[in-house]
């Protein structure tokens, strides 16, 4: 292929450069069409459009392939753990066995929040949302560290590696704390243990009886939330690029990650499966009836489907044994299991789905192994946030650390009306 590529407009030939990636991705640079044509481009929703060149993660949608910085999400999946790939996706390459344990200790000590943030939990109604606590909390949390949220670049990189380790820890505190406070339970605070471990012991320890993980439950949810870790520039991380293009801090930029995913067509969907499939079993169907709503557009089969993927999320295939396991390890027999698979197998066979390449995403098992330890629905986009945390950090460094990084500000049509005077109200 030709290393420049012709767009014709009218009469004229305007010639630009293609880019190559390393996994032979082209793109037409056409970061000077409007200067020579004076015509910009239109991509609703940005599916044919790069936004950035990023080293973090490639996915071939095609072929249902998931790396990070090179390393299969399978060969992850099997050998590493959260924290590990956490460090794989932020610092580039797999830690060292002493960088790893520097990285555990440093997350370990920030495990607590300020005091002083404990009161914020009494701003808010039990009702909340958790999404909406946590978002408002991230960004409360820089308050409280000026010295790696003062919007001054070299400042804010310069403290990069406490705020990312102070991130990862705090997020999922955060998480408990919130949890408890909806529950109108006493916080636990954090103890000497593993990250899920210590998730699990502030969110189901009690005073008097301490939480025991004799299921599998820790090593699931690491499964879990080492699959979130990151995922090229789906809506909740090119918004993080967004905010972070405009110089503003880690902790604004993640609140902002945190209120895109909260939508049901993105991390909210996770949720939304437990829900749909909950509908299903009380309705008594097997799921072939909800199918046949789906194909005539009068519902959606959440956890089906994907932007990129039109083959299978490599992460449902992996989380789907894991929700199987965990269920088997505590004994659970799960009828929405037996129906997702139904539905699973009914999409996989049928025309309408298989014509658009709609496949399980990440979010279609996640939540039965959430459910399967006893996590609320409603918490379960919180700990898809805590999964993707690696990737917002990483996504915010890349834009930070690049000198030549712009503010997004993509073009519009104008659609609008065309210029109009003014009338006075007594003449409208
Ligand atoms: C995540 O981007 C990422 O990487 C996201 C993510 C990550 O890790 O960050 O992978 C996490 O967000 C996964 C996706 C979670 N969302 C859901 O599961 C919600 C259900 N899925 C759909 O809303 C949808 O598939 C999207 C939003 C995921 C993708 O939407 P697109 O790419 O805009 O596709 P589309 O809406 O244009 O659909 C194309 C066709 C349409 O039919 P026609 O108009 O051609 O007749 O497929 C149909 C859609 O109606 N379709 C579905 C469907 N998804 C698409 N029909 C039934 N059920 C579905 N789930």
């Amino acid at each position: 292929m030709e290393n420049t590529g012709t767009i014709r407009l009218g009469n004229e030939n305007f010639e630009f450069p293609i880019i190559v990636g390393t996994e032979g991705e082209k793109a037409l640079d056409t970061r000077t069409l409007r200067a020579k044509s004076g015509c910009i481009t239109f991509d609703e929703g940005y599916g044919n459009t790069g936004s950035c060149m990023s080293d973090i993660t490639f996915i071939d949608g095609e072929n249902g392939i998931l790396r990070h910085r090179g390393y299969p999400i399978e060969q992850l999946a099997e050998n590493s753990s959260f924290l590990e790939t956490a460090m794989l996706v932020i610092y580039g390459e797999l830690p060292s066995e002493e960088n790893l344990r520097a990285f555990r200790q440093q997350v370990r000590k920030n495990s607590s929040i300020h005091t002083g943030m404990h009161s914020h939990f009494d701003g808010f109604p039990s009702g909340a949302h958790p999404m909406a606590i946590l978002s408002s909390m991230l960004n409360s949390l820089g308050a409280y560290y000026p010295e790696m949220s003062s919007n001054d670049r070299e400042q804010d990189l310069a403290h990069f590696d406490e705020t990312a380790a102070l991130l990862i820890s705090k997020v999922r505190t955060i998480a408990a704390m919130t949890y408890r406070m909806k529950m109108g339970l006493p916080f636990v605070y954090p103890a000497d243990k593993r990250y899920t471990g210590n998730f699990l012991h502030m969110m189901f320890s009690e005073p008097y009886n301490e939480y025991v993980d004799d299921h599998g439950a820790g090593k699931a949810l690491d499964l879990f939330l080492m699959l979130h870790a990151d995922h090229e520039q789906n809506c909740s991380t090119s918004t993080v690029r967004m905010v972070a293009s405009g110089g503003a801090n880690l902790f604004a930029s993640v609140s902002a990650g945190v209120c895109a995913l909260w939508g049901p067509s993105h991390g909210g969907a996770n949720m939304a499966v437990i829900k749909m499939l909950e509908e299903i079993h009380a309705a008594g169907d097997d799921g072939s009836r909800f199918i046949e709503a789906a194909k005539k557009g009068e519902a959606k089969l959440m956890g089906f489907g994907h932007r990129v993927y039109k083959n299978y999320d490599p992460r449902a295939k992996i989380l789907g044994k894991s929700a199987e396991s965990i269920l088997e390890s505590i004994g659970m027999e799960d009828p929405l299991l037996d129906i997702a698979r139904r539905l699973e197998q009914a999409a996989l066979e049928d025309d309408y789905f298989i014509s658009r390449k709609l496949y399980p995403n990440v979010d279609f098992y996640s939540g039965l192994i959430l459910k399967a330890i006893g996590i609320p629905v409603e918490m379960f986009t919180v700990m898809f946030a805590i999964g993707r945390m690696p990737g917002w950090i990483a996504n915010w460094k890349e834009i930070a650390e690049n000198p030549k990084s712009r503010i997004h500000r993509p073009r519009q049509i104008y659609t609008g009306s065309t210029k109009r005077d003014y009338l006075a109200l007594d003449q409208r």
